[in-house]
């Protein structure tokens, strides 16, 4: 067991936030002090570890004078605004947010994927977009054994990824409809219950949005794999907290499906689900609260013989956000990575 260390979650009051204070106790994660950290708005709030009560603070110039690590997941403004200073008070950053995932001297990792990667960190780690995490978990483990040549996938994607208020709003709508009301809409530009729509985030010249090409852009990175040709279309539907993604995997040659899930069956943090007698494969419900990506309908694409089609479904706060954030800090107290190898801190 590490030596227990301080520790702080910036935005501890949201949906992956309150997550990562229930992972920090359920894994005995080596706590000496848990600070909790939000906005003004709820300062004075509790939030209970491990039977104590903690009282959440609003984030100040002092907040992380004692901190060894911080979990960060308040947006990417928020992270760009305090990560600086936790990192210059000495702390270790591990950030939920977009704002340094593409930055080349923060590596971003998935623990299952490039654990070695985090060993030159220069105290900001990235944690990547949920679905590029689920993703990359069920095709890592084939592209170490043939390599992926492209991918194409669609998201099937909850409210969640869009935080806590986003899951309320969500709940709300479908209430109002059902009590034949007009839904009300704050968090997405459009009604989300009964309803769905391709992602909202902006959209580039080649008309990929934001969340599309952060698909393709993390996961090069993370795979390490600049050329990887990967096509994306992600669409927000009315689930609560887990993602669903059908992806299409080409290969240079066939690649058996058999073996896959031979592969796929021994893969940590991948479960295989699937009863093709019974048509039961992955569901949002059943990827709930559970720590693994669970993949199903392996088969061979009927339309390209060096190509595999599947379809997965994973927790979007838990692997997708808290449960990554909390490996990574694990990982570097596993390895003693938690001192950065290269003194300069991430140019930001
Ligand atoms: P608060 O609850 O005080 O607004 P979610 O992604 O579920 O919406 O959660 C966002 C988290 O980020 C919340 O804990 C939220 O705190 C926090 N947060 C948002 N803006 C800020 C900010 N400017 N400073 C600190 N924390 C913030």
């Amino acid at each position: 067991m590490s030596k227990a260390i301080n520790v702080a979650i910036l935005g501890a009051t949201g949906a992956v936030g309150q997550e990562i204070i229930g992972l920090l106790e359920s894994r005995q994660f080596p706590v000496k002090k848990l600070k909790l950290l939000a906005s003004p708005r709820s300062a004075g709030s509790k939030l209970s570890f491990c039977g104590e009560q903690i009282v959440v603070e609003s984030v100040t110039d002092d907040s992380f004078s004692d901190v060894e690590i911080v979990l960060a997941s308040a947006g990417g403004s928020t992270s760009k605004e305090w990560l600086p200073k936790a990192v210059a008070a000495g702390a270790v950053a591990i950030d939920n947010s977009s704002a340094f995932r593409m930055n080349p001297e923060v590596p971003l990792i998935v623990p299952e994927i490039n654990p070695e990667a985090a060993a030159n960190h220069r105290r900001i780690i990235a944690n990547p977009n949920c679905t590029t995490i689920l993703m990359g978990m069920a095709i890592w483990p084939l592209h170490q054994v043939e390599p992926v040549k492209r991918i194409i996938v669609s998201t099937y994607q909850s409210a969640s990824g869009a935080g806590a208020k986003a899951m309320a709003e969500v709940k709300a709508q479908a209430k109002a409809i059902l009590e034949e009301q007009l839904p009300s809409t704050e968090i997405f530009p459009y009604p989300l219950a009964f309803n769905l729509f391709p992602h909202n985030s902006p959209l580039n010249e080649q008309g990929y949005c934001e969340e599309e090409m952060k698909m393709v852009n993390e996961t090069r990175k993370i795979f390490d794999a600049p050329q990887l040709k990967i096509s994306a279309t992600c669409v927000r539907v009315p689930v609560l907290r887990a993602h669903s993604e059908a992806v299409n995997l080409e290969f240079d040659q066939p690649f058996p499906v058999a073996r896959a899930k031979e592969i796929l069956s021994r893969s940590p943090g991948v479960k295989i689900v699937e009863d093709w007698q019974a048509n039961y494969f992955p569901m949002p419900i059943d990827a709930t609260g559970k720590d693994e990506v669970l993949v199903g309908r392996i088969r061979q694409d009927i339309s390209n013989a060096c190509s595999l089609e599947l379809w997965l479904c994973g927790d979007q706060i838990r692997k997708g956000a808290a449960l990554n954030a909390v490996q990574i800090a694990e990982l570097l107290l596993a390895r003693n990575w938690l001192k950065p190898s290269i003194s300069a801190a991430v140019t930001v």
